[in-house]
């Protein structure tokens, strides 16, 4: 099946039926439609898509640096209550749905992956809760005017990380209060970022060398005087 011939009610079906409900032992709130192995519904995805050159399904999986973030919020409800949030890279939405959980005022996740929107929707439903979805790349536009962004897990690969803590320090700069969540991925920088919180995310072996990964949740540095427009 080509993406012509797809639609919005195929994508669940396939998401739903790659996946089964679980609640992350880390996250005992939520529910989340989340699968066991990588490579079968790779495998699967390609099929579907028509094609082998397909990103991994990282919409079927909450990472370690998601699940951290989601914990911190939910741990400090004030963060994201009654505020604007943006999950940036949202993936199946776990960021996304503890903000909504934890009560955020509008919630969004953002995510070019193909099903991540479907991801999210249905574990926004499945939660209860509302989270709009997009799949516009943001990393090519302003940041928005949000109280709160999100992102977890965007250190694992060079450019792509380059080009979202770019994004990231001038949603900083304009305002916005930027939560990272991170295993220690290779380019998660050395410099600019204060932790604020840490967790030991159970994680699945055949994604990450180890069954838990120490995963910390960042702010980014506050701005000093004038120079204000690069975090310290
Ligand atoms: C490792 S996953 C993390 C997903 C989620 N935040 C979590 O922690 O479970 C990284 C995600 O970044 C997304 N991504 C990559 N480039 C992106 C971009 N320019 N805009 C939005 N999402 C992007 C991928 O599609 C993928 O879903």
């Amino acid at each position: 099946m080509t993406a012509a011939t797809r639609s919005d009610a195929d994508d669940r079906a396939f998401v739903r039926g790659h996946t089964s409900l679980r609640r992350p032992p880390l996250l005992p709130e939520v529910t989340l439609w989340l699968a066991d192995d990588v490579v079968p519904l790779w495998e699967a995805t390609e099929r579907r898509l028509g094609g082998t050159d397909t990103d991994p399904p990282f919409w079927a999986y909450a990472w370690a640096g998601g699940q951290a973030v989601a914990r911190y919020v939910l741990d400090h409800p004030d963060e994201v209550a009654g505020r604007t949030v943006l999950d940036l890279a949202s993936g199946c939405g776990v960021g996304a749905v503890a903000a909504a959980v934890a009560g955020a005022a509008r919630v969004e996740a953002a995510d070019i992956g193909m099903f991540a929107g479907v991801a999210a929707e249905l574990n926004a439903e499945s939660n209860g809760v509302r989270v709009a979805v997009t799949a516009r790349d943001l990393l090519r536009e302003p940041p928005p005017a949000v109280d709160v962004v999100l992102a977890g897990d965007v250190c694992y690969e060079r450019r792509m990380t380059a080009r979202m803590l770019d994004w990231l320090a001038t949603a900083h700069r304009q305002g916005s209060r930027v939560l990272l969540g991170d295993p220690g991925r290779a380019y998660l920088p050395g410099t600019g970022l204060v932790r604020v919180g840490e967790y030991d995310v159970p994680t699945p072996t055949d994604l990450e060398s180890a069954p838990v990964r120490r995963t910390a949740v960042f702010c980014l540095a506050p701005l000093v005087g004038a120079a204000a427009g690069t975090p310290t």
